[in-house]
């Protein structure tokens, strides 16, 4: 298996670290190269315009129909369809670290069990509804998608899987300075430094209904077919993105940008996206 350094000038940034979404893989996996073919190579967002030379596994990333993040625009409108039905609850074992890149949460959940965590339904195009767990998120700076050619200091990415534990839907929260504290941000542990991928802070009473409340409980979004923002850029994961932007104090802010370095990849021309059909 070869192994390809990715060009030496972004290497300050290059990461074997755990990718969005994969960081669902868990506490016991932290350490662990990526398992699928090519997995010993590294990549990074500084040259996510070029992942598909990196290694023959990543190359979705440079002929996939789906790919994340696209722009939005408010002229596509809002989505009537695939509306998610919540199933939260305000308190869950769970625990704060840094995934390389910016602040994370993993809940904890019986291993190969994900039923009794937060979940919602939507229905798929097929007309059948799926249900979906979150496992985790993770904070990336700046926003993956821009509304209307604005992109958001940060965003906030609430990702789901299946009963099987396939990453299969992400809920997207832009979030930007506004004038009062997040409420979902005060709830939790002081944030950790991307330099410290190992530290660990339990939380026994995560609430995610908290950001959803920020984002009126994502009345309005978008949503399209998209893919991990990270290689080896999988397809298959349905995107909602709220339209409301999650507003944190300005302390907030630079307490998220601090412990944060860049993690956006390039935006991706919409193709078969299908957004909001
Ligand atoms: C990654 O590299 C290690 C050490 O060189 C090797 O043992 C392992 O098989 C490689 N894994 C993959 C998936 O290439
Ligand atoms: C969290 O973990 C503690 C200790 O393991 C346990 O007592 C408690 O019931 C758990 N809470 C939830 C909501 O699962
Ligand atoms: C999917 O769920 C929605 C909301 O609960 C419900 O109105 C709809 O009938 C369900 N569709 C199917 C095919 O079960």
């Amino acid at each position: 298996m070869r192994t390809i350094l990715a060009i030496a000038a972004y290497s300050l940034f290059v990461s074997e670290a755990l990718a969005c979404p994969e960081h669902i893989h868990h506490e016991e996996d932290r350490l662990r190269k990526r398992a699928e073919p090519g997995g010993n190579v590294t990549w990074a967002y500084e040259a996510s315009y070029d992942w598909g030379r990196l290694s023959d596994s990543f190359e979705l990333c440079q002929i996939g129909t789906q790919q994340s993040p696209i722009p939005l625009s408010l002229t596509q409108g809002l989505s009537l369809n695939h509306r998610p039905y919540f199933h939260y609850s305000d308190t869950y074992n769970a625990s704060l670290h840094n995934w390389g890149y910016g602040p994370a949460v993993t809940l904890y959940h019986p291993k190969d069990d994900f039923s009794q965590l937060p979940h919602f339904t939507f229905e798929e195009e097929s007309g059948m509804n799926e249900t979906v767990y979150l496992t985790g998120w993770h904070v990336h700076a700046p926003a993956d998608h821009s509304v209307a050619g604005d992109r958001s200091k940060a965003e906030l990415h609430f990702v789901h899987v299946t009963s099987t534990g396939k990453p299969r839907a992400v809920i997207a929260f832009r979030i930007d300075p506004g004038n009062t504290n997040s409420p979902f941000f005060s709830h939790l542990p002081p944030l950790i430094r991307f330099k410290d991928t190992e530290t660990r802070v339990p939380m026994e009473n995560f609430n995610p209904i908290l950001a959803l409340a920020e984002v009126n409980f994502l009345n309005e979004f978008w949503t399209y077919k998209g893919s991990l923002t990270s290689p080896p850029c999988s397809e298959g994961i349905r995107w909602f993105v709220a339209r409301n932007v999650l507003f944190v104090g300005v302390k907030q802010m630079q307490e998220i940008l601090f412990n944060s370095i860049y993690s956006a990849r390039q935006e991706q021309e919409v193709w078969l996206h299908q957004i909001n059909i």
